[in-house]
């Protein structure tokens, strides 16, 4: 049986927009499909903005926890934050933004089964690690109702950790949208939050920033099992330069020209947290790697760019991965 929430929508507030008498809904509704730790951070911060809609969809134990006795947000919250949480989406996405923060690789199943309830004023702000993530959303998405100009990209850069079903710890930092995105009313349901929501000015040159630096970091950090602020010592620099230098590469065979080295890497990853792919592997979980240091490898292949340090992250990772 699915621990559902009895979502509470209020009816959609409609208005006349244009002299054709076009309705148009007022957006105020925002699910946040992917209860880990990123996603519950976004709802935690959307739950405590006055008149805001908000449903986190998330894993059994979790959702559990956040509708007995609300959502601890360490870091960001004193005492649980109430909110609405439901093991599934089970209600039309009217009028909804809907902020999808399942794991890159979890991405394909978890928009497969919210399809039936996608309408064409659904909007869809994608926010995963890795490359190619808007193209795999689109072709799962295919065919459904809803519009490929209303699927949309952001990065996130902030340390957030899951600690516990209804208990996570926020280390600070911010997300970044795409400007298409930050031109929609949806939007303005993102500003004024505890978690700061910004536009990007050149989001392939973000996005290809935030894949290099976490073609660094995560794998470091599982084979190191250290958190952020030990990965970002000077003296593992040496292992961090070339997958630098190979990603940088590969970036300027895509058209974005970079210069990314060790030292710009240890500036963003500061705080005491762990990264997202350390959780997942111990955890159990497949890591994001395919998506990360693979992407880079399969790129390189594209345009004829040796990559073999990076081959060999993603060949040790995985080898991990099999081991546990
Ligand atoms: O994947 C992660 O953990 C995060 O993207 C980052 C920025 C590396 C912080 O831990």
């Amino acid at each position: 049986m699915l621990h559902r929430a009895r979502i509470r929508f209020a009816p959609t507030v409609l208005f006349c927009y244009n002299s054709t008498m076009e309705k148009k809904a007022d957006p105020s509704r925002v699910v946040i499909l992917g209860g880990g730790a990123i996603g519950s951070v976004l709802a935690a911060a959307l739950a405590q903005k006055p008149g805001q809609e908000t449903v986190l969809v998330g894993r059994r134990d979790h959702v559990r926890a956040v509708n007995e006795a609300g959502l601890t947000v360490e870091g960001m919250f004193t005492g649980a934050v109430r909110l609405q949480a439901s093991e599934a989406v089970d209600f039309p996405l009217e009028d909804v933004l809907l902020i999808v923060t399942v794991k890159a690789v979890d991405l394909e199943a978890a928009l497969a089964d919210v399809v039936p309830f996608l309408r064409p004023t659904t909007a869809l702000l994608l926010l995963q690690n890795g490359h190619g993530i808007r193209k795999l959303a689109l072709e799962a998405l295919r065919g459904s109702p809803a519009r490929p100009q209303s699927v949309f990209i952001g990065i996130v850069a902030m340390g957030v950790t899951f600690i516990a079903p209804g208990h996570v710890r926020c280390f600070g930092g911010n997300i970044r949208v795409e400007p298409a995105f930050a031109a929609t009313p949806f939007f303005g349901l993102l500003q004024g939050l505890a978690v700061n929501v910004v536009e990007s000015r050149d989001i392939r040159r973000d996005l290809w920033t935030k894949l290099l630096v976490n073609a660094v970091i995560n794998p470091l950090s599982v084979l190191l099992q250290g958190h952020n602020r030990l990965v970002a010592a000077e003296r593992f620099d040496p292992l961090k330069a070339p997958i630098l230098a190979e990603g940088c590469a590969v970036a300027a065979a895509e058209g974005v020209a970079l210069k990314i080295d060790p030292a710009f890497v240890n500036r963003f990853v500061t705080s005491d947290n762990i990264t997202s792919m350390l959780q997942d592997f111990r955890r159990g979980r497949p890591t994001e790697i395919d998506f990360i240091n693979g992407a880079i490898v399969k790129l390189g292949e594209k345009h004829g760019i040796p990559t073999p340090v990076n081959e060999f992250v993603t060949a040790l990772i995985k080898a991990l991965e099999s081991l546990r």
